[in-house]
């Protein structure tokens, strides 16, 4: 079985081919941001142009990876949402496109289920249950995850997402897009401990974070502290801590509430490595598992498209011809 993943849900686009022998076969990326950068963050009309002429070139350069034809593939999967309407529509366009053409089925996929899956496309890979927690420059969720599309959302960001605060802070220090791995490359030459940020929403009961007051808190301390490059270092230092450090404190509360033992960490913000080191430490203290996705795999892929789509085929999922994409879409709605 053979699986074509596209993603195009925001600014990459990506596209890989899964096979249930082979493990990926090929994948590649194509990402839009040096084009998004001179903006200062992603505009979706460019975004959507852009898909729009990479998309059917990467698919085709992909297959040619593969050593494979497009005839032998069993089920194209495509991002449905959410994401940017405009992004999502042309992925899926041309996804039913080539579905329909090849006679084949078209799986529509969402796209946080496919970051939480991204962990088992390693060959030491996590197994049902577990609880995940999703950090994205979208989405900031900690799910718990029974099985494939049985997830329950335990706790969410009332406000700005983890990667979205990451790109803000970025902002406010000048730094480029996207903010989070230039923050957390700033803060490897930070003083720790010369300011310290609070850790929103561990005060009190629950599994909601927020992340909006941490960038006033920032702002304040740029406007006040900042005078050279030694003190910008010290503040995206204190900003990243205060959000390692409250990830660690909300992940040992649902895992200690769920009993759960495996912990799945995914999305953008998870290829930070100061977030990795201390949700193992977590993991020892409790003597739990936790599993990443490799590096390349935590940002926006197909490869994770593709492996979703070959988990719901092999299920038997099959979506209506009316499916539509969706800006906005619930883990919880999905079902199997
Ligand atoms: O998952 P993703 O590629 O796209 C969405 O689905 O939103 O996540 C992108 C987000 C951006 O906000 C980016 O700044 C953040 O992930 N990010 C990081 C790191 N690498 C990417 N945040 C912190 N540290 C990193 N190393
Ligand atoms: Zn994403």
């Amino acid at each position: 079985m053979k699986i074509l993943g596209i993603e195009t849900s925001c600014d990459e686009t990506g596209v890989a081919i899964y096979s249930e022998t082979g493990g990926l076969l090929a994948h590649r990326l194509y990402s839009q941001t040096a084009m998004h950068e001179r903006h200062g963050g992603v505009v979706p009309e460019l975004a959507s142009r852009d898909h729009v002429q990479k998309l059917a070139p990467l698919i085709r350069a992909t297959v040619r990876e593969a050593g494979i034809t497009c005839a032998a593939l069993d089920a194209v999967a495509f991002t449905a949402g959410p994401g940017l309407i405009g992004a999502l529509l042309v992925g899926a366009t041309l996804a039913r496109s080539l579905a329909w053409g090849l006679g084949i089925p078209a799986i529509p996929i969402h796209h946080m289920e496919a970051h939480l899956l991204a962990p088992m496309l390693e060959v030491d890979r996590p197994s049902f249950p577990f609880l995940a927690l999703l950090v994205s420059g979208g989405h900031t969720m900690l799910v718990r995850v029974e099985g494939l599309g049985d997830y329950q959302i335990l706790g969410e960001s009332l406000d700005d997402a983890a990667g979205e605060a990451f790109d803000k802070t970025a902002k406010l220090l000048g730094l480029g897009y996207p903010g989070g791995p230039a923050v957390e490359r700033l803060a490897a030459q930070g003083k720790t401990g010369r300011f310290v940020f609070p850790r929103p929403m561990t005060d009190r009961p629950g599994l909601d974070f927020s992340f909006s007051g941490l960038k006033t808190f920032c702002a304040n301390t740029v406007r006040q502290h900042q005078r050279d490059e030694a003190d910008k270092a010290d503040i995206a230092l204190a900003f990243m801590e205060a959000v390692v450090d409250t990830f660690v404190i909300k992940c040992r509360r649902a895992l200690r509430e769920t009993g759960l033992k495996t912990l799945v960490v995914a999305g953008g913000v998870s290829a930070n490595k100061a977030l990795r080191q201390a949700l193992d430490e977590l993991a020892r203290s409790l003597r739990a598992q936790v599993y990443y996705p490799q590096a390349q795999f935590c940002t926006d892929n197909g490869a994770m498209i593709a492996y979703a789509g070959y988990l719901r085929h092999r299920a038997g999922v099959q979506a209506p011809l009316g499916f539509k994409v969706q800006a906005r879409w619930s883990l919880e709605d999905i079902g199997v």
